[in-house]
């Protein structure tokens, strides 16, 4: 999705967009640009493309005292060098970037028009340029407060004005904001990222709030007009923390930070065979009277929130739907006094997630999020957070944000069934043992990479394969196909292991890939059974399994073992080869893996 930076201070702006810029490349972009003001002038350029193209164009462009910097990602006309952002008034005077989208921007681009006022784009970000012409008179920020009253929609903007020189001044509604604290200089992002290497001090704007940023201060006033006195936020992460630290592609370091990342998460939280979520408002009354649970998100997450059902409902006894955010306000919900929702976002600011959170909380449901972004939207709009501590996640295929949310979901899942009496002492206390001994598991799982990576070259030339699996191992095969068809682009489909004979099988011939997901005891028999079916029809087989590995090894072409695990615990090993073998077979066919096409990091409109 779109990314924003900006600076006010010495005379580096252009050297901060640029750098800023290429930190929120993560976020997935079709075209960038930048505006720096110097001399009383505003100087803009901008390209449709990646942003070495913008940067072979920034010849004779001053450095700037303040600036913004853009990269947008298609939403109102198509990607191009117009369309790009900054966007300006009819006279050049204001520059302005923006993450969102106007919904009334037709019914105020008619009105601006019939004043006399010219477009240069599709954009419904256009018309704030053309609005704050309308409006200044002599005052930025009064101007772009009254232009905030007569927008609808979704905005994170910041403006500069060749009036005002050494200001920029920001708004945030529904889109996330930042103000970063500099020495004689500050900083405005859309992602913590782009700010790491400058400063670690951040103003995290909520919704309605505006912020007149100059190089000596920050003032930031709500809705009203009211100043709003912030804590300033440490960041957590370093710059090193959220750069590539030697591997090729941010997706396989944070595939090898997975031990690293379950083990942080656990952190703290359990303790003498009991799970302890300080951190939930939740008393054990409140949790014994929960009679339904909806698990909502959107891509990866739901796959997440599809284990937790099964983990919630196995130990805790409590129905729990897994729902699609982007389906989920279509339904006449059910929900009573009795009913939590469980939010699950890595970013904390994927639309669909957010609209489902609102949606949940107006019909009184109780929403717990599960994310790994302090200070995002969903982490301050759910009454309680239970934070998935991954570190930043960059590549836009989520690795290690996915194996967290299933330790939180596990996590989750005990500590409700503790309270709820619902799992024997000794079990839990297995449970939790085995939990406990994931990290070195999945280093177990990461220290054989080199024979998924050889098999990867075999799949790289895969066209059409099948993943499949029973119960907890279907919710992984999804997320496995999702994976290799969003970044190999290799036509991939999940099924339930015992749907395929209802339709499926006819797909399945001489040579067809099938990856089956085998690792559940119980199951064990039943999957045998589907992959003879396949086997029957010329499929390869390739399994994924644990304990059961040697009697597979006589049904199947080729194993891939996990190591031996709590049944209910296999999903985040199990997940493991399967993001590797993506990884491995997307660069052998030479994808952007990082930045696969048509998609972003944060998907921030609905
Ligand atoms: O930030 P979120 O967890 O809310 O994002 C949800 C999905 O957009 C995300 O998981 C997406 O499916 C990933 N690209 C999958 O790798």
């Amino acid at each position: 999705m779109c990314g924003i930076v900006g600076y006010v201070g010495k005379d580096a702006a252009l050297d901060y967009l640029v750098d800023g810029l290429a930190r929120l490349e993560y976020r997935g972009y079709d075209s960038a640009g930048v505006a720096v003001l110097q001399n009383g002038k505003i100087n803009i350029r901008k390209k449709k493309g990646r942003l070495e193209t913008l940067e072979a164009s920034l010849n004779g462009l001053p450095r700037g005292i303040t600036g913004v910097g853009h990269t947008r990602w298609a939403t109102h006309g198509k990607p191009s060098d117009r369309n790009a952002h900054p966007h300006t008034d009819c006279s050049g005077r204001f520059a302005v970037v923006h993450n969102g989208i106007i919904e009334n921007y037709l019914s105020l681009k008619e009105w601006l028009q019939s004043e006399g006022h010219t477009f240069r784009s599709e954009t419904d970000t256009e018309v704030i340029p053309h609005l704050i012409e309308h409006y200044y008179q002599g005052d930025l920020e009064e101007a772009v407060r009254q232009v905030r009253d007569k927008l609808e929609g979704s905005y994170a903007l910041v403006v500069i004005s060749a009036e005002e020189p050494g200001k920029l001044v920001t708004v945030r509604q529904e889109s996330p904001l930042v103000v970063g604290l500099g020495q004689g200089e500050n900083y405005v992002a859309s992602d913590i990222p782009a700010l790491l290497p400058y400063t670690r001090q951040v103003l995290i704007l909520d919704d309605g709030e505006m912020a007149s940023v100059s190089p000596g201060g920050v003032r930031i006033s709500d809705r009203a007009g009211r100043e709003v006195k912030k804590e300033v936020f440490e960041v957590p992460w370093d710059a090193v923390m959220a750069e590539k630290q030697g591997y090729e592609h941010f997706m396989l370091k944070e595939i090898h930070e997975q031990p690293k990342a379950i083990r942080e998460t656990m952190r703290g939280r359990v303790r003498d065979a009991e799970v302890v979520l300080d951190e939930l408002g939740l008393d054990t009354g409140q949790l014994a009277n929960i009679r339904r649970i909806y698990a909502v998100a959107c891509g990866t997450a739901y796959h997440a929130g599809l284990v937790g059902k099964y983990l919630i409902e196995k130990m805790a006894r409590v129905p729990v739907e897994a729902d699609l955010a982007s389906e989920f306000r279509y339904r006449d919900l059910l929900v009573d006094e009795g009913t939590l929702m469980l939010v699950i976002s890595q970013s904390g600011e994927t639309a669909d997630t957010l609209a489902a959170l609102r949606e949940g909380k107006k019909r009184g449901a109780r929403v717990v999020a599960i994310t790994n972004v302090v200070g995002s939207s969903v982490a301050r709009e759910a009454d309680d957070v239970i934070y998935t501590w991954a570190g930043p996640e960059i590549a836009v295929a989520s690795t290690k944000a996915y194996t967290t949310q299933l330790v939180c979901l596990a996590l989750f899942a005990a500590y409700l069934a503790q309270a709820r009496g619902t799992v024997g002492k000794e079990d839990l206390g297995d449970f939790l043992e085995e939990l406990t001994r994931l990290p070195e598991k999945a280093q177990e799982i990461l220290d054989r990479e080199e024979a998924i990576k050889r098999f990867a070259k075999k799949c790289a030339r895969w066209e059409d394969t099948f993943f499949i699996g029973r119960g907890l191992d279907y919710a992984v095969a999804l997320e496995g196909q999702l994976k290799l068809k969003e970044i190999s682009y290799i036509h991939a489909e999940a099924y339930a292991a015992g749907e395929l004979k209802h339709g499926t099988l006819a797909l399945i011939v001489e040579g067809v890939p099938v990856v089956a997901v085998a690792t559940q005891p119980g199951l064990f028999e039943k999957m045998v059974s589907n992959i003879t079916e396949v086997k029957a029809r010329g499929a390869e087989v390739i399994a994924v399994t644990g304990e059961n590995g040697p009697e597979m090894g006589k049904y199947v072409d080729h194993v891939i073992p996990i190591p031996q695990t709590h049944p209910m615990l296999t999903a985040p090993l199990a997940v493991i080869p399967l993001q590797l073998l993506a990884y491995h077979t997307a660069v052998e066919r030479g994808c952007d893996v990082d930045k696969p096409r048509n998609l972003a990091k944060s998907v921030t409109v609905e």
